[in-house]
């Protein structure tokens, strides 16, 4: 793993946005798999700025998002389809047939999950992860559990990721309690992992994550496994890590 220690939140989004810059310069036709959440927004701003100044072309690139809430359709304001293309996708280059996410609209799991799997696998698998990071240390909707859920599932939220996202909701009775997430399979097979967190409420989730031990208690953990991870994340959270990282 390497632990890039941002200033602040502009400084992570502005370093993990290089990164994701990078890939699509390097490969255009780059897999890129998307979060949604807080903490990329400032990635997402920064690199529809640089697209605005024909730094980077998003034409040929393709993105597979990693969840979506059950019950909520594409055009549903609380969807994270919607946040996508309100965040990012609308405001960039990316060719909408190249954008996939999971269809929460889908009633039978199996299918769905299957299909997505099967998305990933036809693009190939994904070169560059996004990931933010749960308070609990979930990674996508991949909530702590007693194993690690391989493929895309169907996910029941804990109560306090249902807390933590009440507030893009107008209260907790509105937010979903299900989802599909992609698994751990296709997040371990991504050629290159790039966590990011910002903020105090994010030191525990870090510290477990990356100086404990492997456990589906803590979903994130897993990511000590894998062969290219990059952590950037800001002091506040960092603060929880032991000195020598
Ligand atoms: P946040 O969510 O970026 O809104 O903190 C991260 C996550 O839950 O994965």
């Amino acid at each position: 793993m390497r632990l890039i220690c941002a200033k602040n939140y502009q400084d992570m989004s502005r370093k993990a946005a290089n990164l994701i810059s990078a890939q699509v310069i390097l490969c255009p036709e780059s897999v890129l798999g998307l979060a949604t959440g807080s903490t990329p927004i400032g990635i997402y701003r920064q690199l529809i700025s640089w697209y605005e100044k024909g730094d980077v072309d998003f034409s040929k690139a393709v993105s597979i998002n990693l969840d979506e809430y059950c019950g909520l359709s594409p055009r549903d304001t609380q969807s994270y389809s919607c946040f996508m293309h309100q965040n990012f996708f609308d405001h960039i280059n990316i060719d909408p047939r190249r954008v996939y996410l999971p269809d929460g609209m889908q009633t039978n799991s199996t299918l769905e999950c299957a299909r997505y799997d099967r998305v990933i696998a036809d693009n190939g698998g994904i070169d560059l992860q996004l990931l933010g990071i749960g308070r609990n240390a979930h990674i996508g909707f991949n909530e702590p559990d007693s194993c690690f859920a391989c493929g895309t599932h169907q996910v029941t939220l804990t109560e306090s990721t249902i807390a933590a996202n009440t507030r893009f909701f107008e209260n907790e009775a509105q937010v979903p309690r299900q989802a599909y997430s992609m698994g751990m399979q296709a997040i371990m097979q991504a050629k290159r992992v790039l966590l990011i967190a910002s903020g105090a409420d994010k030191a525990e989730a870090i510290r477990n994550s990356f100086f404990g031990p492997v456990t589906p208690q803590v979903p994130a953990s897993i990511l000590q496994l894998h062969r290219d991870v990059i952590v950037i994340a800001d002091e506040a959270a960092l603060a929880d890590c032991p000195a020598e990282a």
